[in-house]
């Protein structure tokens, strides 16, 4: 006998998406995603040239609900017809966490459904299982606009880091630069639809930490040298901004190139008895050029990869959902006191660190 079939709603409010899915496990095992909504406040934080906490919040206050219905109505079901409601509880904003996490605390008393505080993190940790039933254990490569670290994933609940960022994010630095550059939101794909009309060996910019074996990076050295090259090269005409662009996605290329081989070697020795299993999460995955790159790199290492498809990549409901459903099916249960998180790493030896207060 399999398990019945679990349907979890899912919410997510750590940044600037106000986010809501239904995700059902049927009995096979067979994960079905019935509803996935995502509203974007990117119109509301475009000219502040970046996220605004306060507007955030606002903004999540305002379309939680409507959002939470759109969701039900797409999928054709009431609360009843649910087994719990998921919400991220952290890391990220407090003020829009606080939102989501209140938010579902209030619609599972209501109707008497269990909560699920999920650590946002293992939301996209978790997503190549809902995507692809990828087995544990595996190497997740997380790149976002928050987050750029190395997660052994061993099972739910079961996470090693192995590296992070010790300044900025990856998806930081590339917004960073297009910011630098005046080339606009989002960052990241205007540097790549630049760096494609340029010359990236025009510029050498350091690759900060590579000589180390440790699986960090550091991405803001980098950046100050990009911003010391534009200064330099003032007043900039499109094939000096294009060249820029081109030289510092190189410089990421390779930094990832050298940290990614390490961490495929590491996994190689701690799990000789099968091929690495690689998993790549976060809206920086949307970059074709560090796609291929990746992709290469697992065909060299005889890698299973996996790359959710970009929508589920970047910030969404479904994987707060699908997390849920993986604590449900543990047996799982949070209480109505459970508390927002503003930092919350994956790992418990990254735990005592922040609850030291030192960075994490
Ligand atoms: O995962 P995500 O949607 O949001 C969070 O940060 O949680 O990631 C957004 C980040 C932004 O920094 C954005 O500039 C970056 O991913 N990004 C890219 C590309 N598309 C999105 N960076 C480089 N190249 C891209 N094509
Ligand atoms: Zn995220």
């Amino acid at each position: 006998m399999g398990q019945a079939a679990t349907t979890i709603l899912g919410i997510e409010t750590s940044c600037d998406e106000t986010a809501a899915a239904i995700v059902r496990r049927h009995a096979d095992g067979r994960a079905e995603i019935l509803a996935n909504m995502v509203r974007s406040q990117f119109d509301e934080h475009k000219a502040f040239g970046g996220v605004v906490p306060e507007i955030a919040a606002r903004s999540h206050v305002q379309y939680m609900d409507h959002i939470v219905a759109q969701a039900l109505d797409t999928a054709q079901l009431g609360f009843e017809d649910l087994d719990g409601v998921a919400a991220t509880a952290g890391p990220g904003l407090i003020g829009g966490v606080l939102v989501g996490l209140t938010s579902a605390k209030a619609m599972a008393y209501a109707h008497n459904l269990p909560l699920l505080a999920i650590n946002h993190l293992e939301g996209h940790a978790l997503t190549p299982r809902l995507t692809d039933g990828m087995a544990f254990p595996y190497l997740l490569l997380l790149v976002s606009g928050g987050h750029s670290q190395f997660v052994l994933v061993k099972g739910v609940g079961q996470y090693e880091r192995w590296g992070t960022t010790i300044d900025d994010a990856l998806g930081e630095a590339f917004d960073k630069v297009a910011k630098m550059l005046d080339l606009g939101m989002p960052g990241g794909p205007l540097v790549e639809e630049w760096a494609k009309r340029g010359d990236a060996s025009r510029f050498a910019f350091p690759k900060p930490l590579l000589k180390e074996k440790r699986l960090d990076f550091s991405f803001s050295g980098l950046k100050t040298a990009v911003r010391l090259a534009a200064e330099k090269a003032a007043p900039l005409n499109d094939q000096d901004v294009a060249d820029i662009c081109a030289s510092f996605q190189q410089t990421i290329l390779k930094i990832l190139d050298n940290r990614c081989r390490l961490a495929l070697a590491r996994f190689q020795e701690e799990f000789p008895e099968h091929h690495p299993r690689f998993v790549v999460a976060g809206g920086v995955a949307a970059n074709k050029a560090i796609g291929q790159l990746l992709k290469d790199l697992a065909a060299e290492y005889y890698a299973e990869m996996v790359v959710p498809p970009i929508k589920l990549c970047t910030d969404n409901g479904a994987m707060i959902a699908w997390a849920g459903i993986e604590r449900f099916n543990l047996g799982e249960r949070d209480g109505p006191d459970f508390q927002a998180r503003p930092r919350w790493p994956l790992d418990d030896a990254d735990m005592a660190l922040a609850a030291k207060g030192d960075a994490v």
